[in-house]
């Protein structure tokens, strides 16, 4: 039997995590956020002590990090070595290392391969990078999320705030800048649109309408056996 998968990819900020989480629900379908499973494994790094520029320690630290996710009342958790890591991995200083880190080829082979086997065993809305154009390359439907610059960082910005966190505008849209174009430009499997991704700018569009086109997207997808049985 084969499954159903939906392949979100886009910059950061987009809301794909939000919208693909809603979109999971709405299908009944398992979400894969794959961003938590890179950061984890900063975490790992940070840990360890390593720098970011230390390549060749955060490959040899890949072998003592097990990384797998776990599903707790449709919530995915992202455990480090046994350890529910979820409530560790959204902080600015982890970003950031996940960025460096997740470039390494080393660190993505080891999480691509769980990312393929989740999509092996379920029907799976999956967000990311290099969902549509490496990890899933025929994923049934592929979309690419992306909004402004200034939008996402507004976004990210109230999103810090409503958490009690002091932060500034003008370097949360530094960061995502420099955010987007570090993921772009990787050597292996950077973000990317893939050729057969469709493209949906949501700066207009409210977190409902987003869920909603790309619900449309779904339903135009070919092969639609037996998927719409929407909850
Ligand atoms: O989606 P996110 O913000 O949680 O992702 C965190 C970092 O991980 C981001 O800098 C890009 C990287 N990432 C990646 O390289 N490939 C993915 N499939 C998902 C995330």
């Amino acid at each position: 039997m084969s499954y159903f998968s939906i392949a979100i990819d886009g910059p950061a900020g987009a809301g794909k995590s939000t919208i693909a989480r809603a979109l999971a629900k709405r299908l009944g379908y398992i979400y894969v956020d794959t961003g938590a499973m890179y950061r984890a494994m900063a975490l790992h790094f940070l840990r360890k002590g390593i720098a970011e520029d230390d390549f060749s320690a955060m490959e040899e630290a890949c072998d003592s990090a097990d990384v797998s996710i776990l599903y707790q009342d449709g919530e995915q958790l992202v455990l480090l070595n046994g350890e529910n890591v979820n409530g560790l991995i959204r902080t600015e200083q982890l970003s950031h290392m996940t960025s460096v880190s997740s470039a390494n080829k080393k660190v993505r082979l080891k999480m691509v391969e769980l990312q393929r086997k989740l999509a092996e065993h379920e029907n799976v809305v999956m967000d990311g990078r290099d969902i549509g154009s490496y990890v899933l390359p025929n994923a049934n439907v592929k979309v690419f999320l992306t909004a402004s610059v200034a939008v996402r960082a507004k976004r990210r910005f109230l999103e810090q705030q409503a958490k009690g966190i002091v932060c500034d505008l003008s370097e949360i849209e530094e960061n995502i800048k420099e955010r987007d174009y570090r993921d772009s430009h990787r050597e292996f499997a950077p973000l990317t649109q893939a050729p057969d991704a469709t493209l949906v700018d949501n700066s207009d569009l409210t977190i409902e309408e987003s869920v909603e086109a790309l619900l449309d997207l779904c339903k135009k997808a070919e092969n639609q056996v037996d998927v719409w049985k929407l909850q």
